[in-house]
């Protein structure tokens, strides 16, 4: 991210590209059950020039005791660059504005123990029981009973993680602007 033209931008995806979203997703070896199941969630890519680095979505609508953040990923050659805080505190500000104080994630398999140990020093997701209304999306997915055997959900506090992010504890690109007023910086 040293020359302008390789600045990070996010950007919203549409609703005519998320089939096209979902084979990059298959092509990733990513799951694309959730993608498939949220639809009425929003989905923000991360655009580095002309490439796209990564992406993560957010659902408030279907179901708003249990806002969910969902299908975080960033290609390897991009990783380490702070994308995936940019992409973390743009959905948090969207649940923000939603006026959701919590948002829920489902940590299977894939999940690096390193990752999920920070998340929990961190002090802003905690692991949590979650009821049917949320689990029951794991329960026809492809994954369930596989690789995504041991499947758990923790629950983030949103301002406190959106703040963390900012607070320039944690490296973040220069603010990206995502048009339709949500602001990640
Ligand atoms: C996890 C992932 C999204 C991180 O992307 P990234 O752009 O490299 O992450 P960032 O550079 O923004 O770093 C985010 C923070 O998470 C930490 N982190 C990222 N991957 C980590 C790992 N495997 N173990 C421990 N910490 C990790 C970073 O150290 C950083 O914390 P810091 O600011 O305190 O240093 C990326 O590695 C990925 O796509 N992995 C495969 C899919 C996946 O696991 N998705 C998460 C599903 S919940």
């Amino acid at each position: 991210m040293t020359s302008r033209d390789e600045r990070l931008h996010l950007r919203r995806l549409e609703a005519r590209e998320r089939d096209t979203l979902m084979e990059r997703m298959e092509r990733a070896g990513r799951q694309t059950h959730s993608m498939k199941r949220l639809r009425l969630g929003s989905v923000y890519i991360a655009e580095v020039g002309r490439s796209i680095a990564g992406w993560g979505g957010f659902d408030f609508q279907s179901n708003r005791r249990y806002p969910e953040v969902f299908s975080l990923f960033v290609y390897p050659e991009f990783r380490g660059q702070g994308i995936a805080l940019a992409l973390e505190l743009v959905r948090y500000r969207e649940a923000q504005a939603q006026g959701a104080r919590h948002a829920y994630i489902r940590v299977g398999s894939e999940v690096s123990p390193g990752l999920t140990r920070k998340r929990l020093e961190s002090g802003c997701f905690r692991f949590v029981e979650v009821d049917g209304s949320f689990s029951e999306l794991c329960s026809d997915c492809p994954q369930n009973g596989s690789s995504c055997a041991t499947q758990q959900f923790m629950v983030i506090d949103v301002e406190k993680r959106a703040a963390q992010i900012v607070s320039g504890g944690q490296r973040l690109p220069p603010p990206p602007t995502v048009p339709g007023g949500v602001t990640a910086g």
